[in-house]
């Protein structure tokens, strides 16, 4: 097992993504605290799958604290914080206002740095076995080239990559590692709304029709699985990553490696 003896808490643990990553490190040995907004319960309820629960909105700091406050009680210390929470505002600027603008950062950007900011004294406390610990944030290939209709979503994730690499700076000689993930396609609730909204520019195209159109346009022919990105995360997790830090892992099955394919 990876993760043996070490302390994780994921934020959107009940999402997607969020819930594979849990998973995984409940599989590797890890204690695991899953933090999100839709789950009714106290801090640190415990949870039907092993992992503990925490109700927390990450843009709100005092909410924030507390949680943090929670894990310092229970075990004293915070090998892993992923950083997994996200919305997704399907608009144009033109078209999103300013509350969904804000609601978009709050949540991407600034939950990003609460989690962060708070859970630095409990990772340090972790590096002090020897090993380091390790923050792992939730950017997007859409930080780096831009879906049609998903304005303020690529500016924060833009935004998330670059206090990745800010983080990485300022924490790597406490022995903490900041890594970003950056998924292409991958089948969760995220995406399937993306099919469903109206921001998918799907031009009449049947939901079916529309995700095999997405899947063809891959090299890989399909898109990703919550398990797909559960494996990266649990390496940059784990100490056979102890050199891995400051990077944004893109994992979009080649997605933004090729050209889009011209019909000549
Ligand atoms: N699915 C994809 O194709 C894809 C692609 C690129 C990046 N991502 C990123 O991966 C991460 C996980 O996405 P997912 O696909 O699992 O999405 P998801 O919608 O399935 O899960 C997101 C989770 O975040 C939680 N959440 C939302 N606001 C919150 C808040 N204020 N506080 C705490 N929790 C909150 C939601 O309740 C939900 O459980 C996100 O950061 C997303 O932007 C996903």
């Amino acid at each position: 097992m990876m993760l043996q003896g070490k302390v994780a808490l994921v934020t959107g643990g009940r999402g997607g993504i969020g819930r594979a990553i849990v998973a995984r490190f409940l599989r590797e040995g890890a204690t695991v605290y899953a933090a999100d907004l839709s789950e009714e319960g106290s801090l640190a309820e415990h949870d039907d799958d092993g992992s503990r629960f925490i109700k927390m909105n990450v843009a709100d700091e005092g909410v924030v604290r507390a949680a943090m406050g929670q894990v310092q009680t229970d075990c004293g210390k915070l090998d892993i914080l992923v950083n997994a929470a996200g919305i997704e505002i399907e608009k144009t600027i033109e078209e999103t206002t300013l509350e969904e603008w804000n609601q978009s950062f709050a949540v991407n950007c600034t939950g990003t740095f609460l989690t962060s900011k708070h859970a630095l004294p409990l990772m340090r406390e972790a590096a002090k076995s020897g090993n380091s610990a390790s923050i792992i944030n939730f950017g997007s290939y859409d930080g780096f080239i831009a879906d049609p209709g998903l304005a303020a979503y690529c500016a924060t994730k833009g935004a998330v990559h670059a206090l990745t690499r800010a983080m990485a700076c300022d924490h790597g000689p406490e022995g903490i590692r900041v890594n970003a993930i950056c998924p292409g396609y991958i089948d969760t609730p995220m995406l399937q709304s993306f099919f469903t909204g109206e921001g998918s520019g799907g031009g009449g195209k049947s939901i079916d029709e529309l995700q095999q159109a997405v899947r063809d346009v891959h090299p890989m022919r399909s898109y990703g699985t919550p398990e797909d990105i559960a494996n990266l995360v649990n390496w940059l997790a784990s100490d056979e990553a102890r050199y891995a830090s400051g990077q944004l892992w893109v994992l979009d099955g080649g997605l933004s490696a090729q050209v889009q394919q011209m019909k000549l």
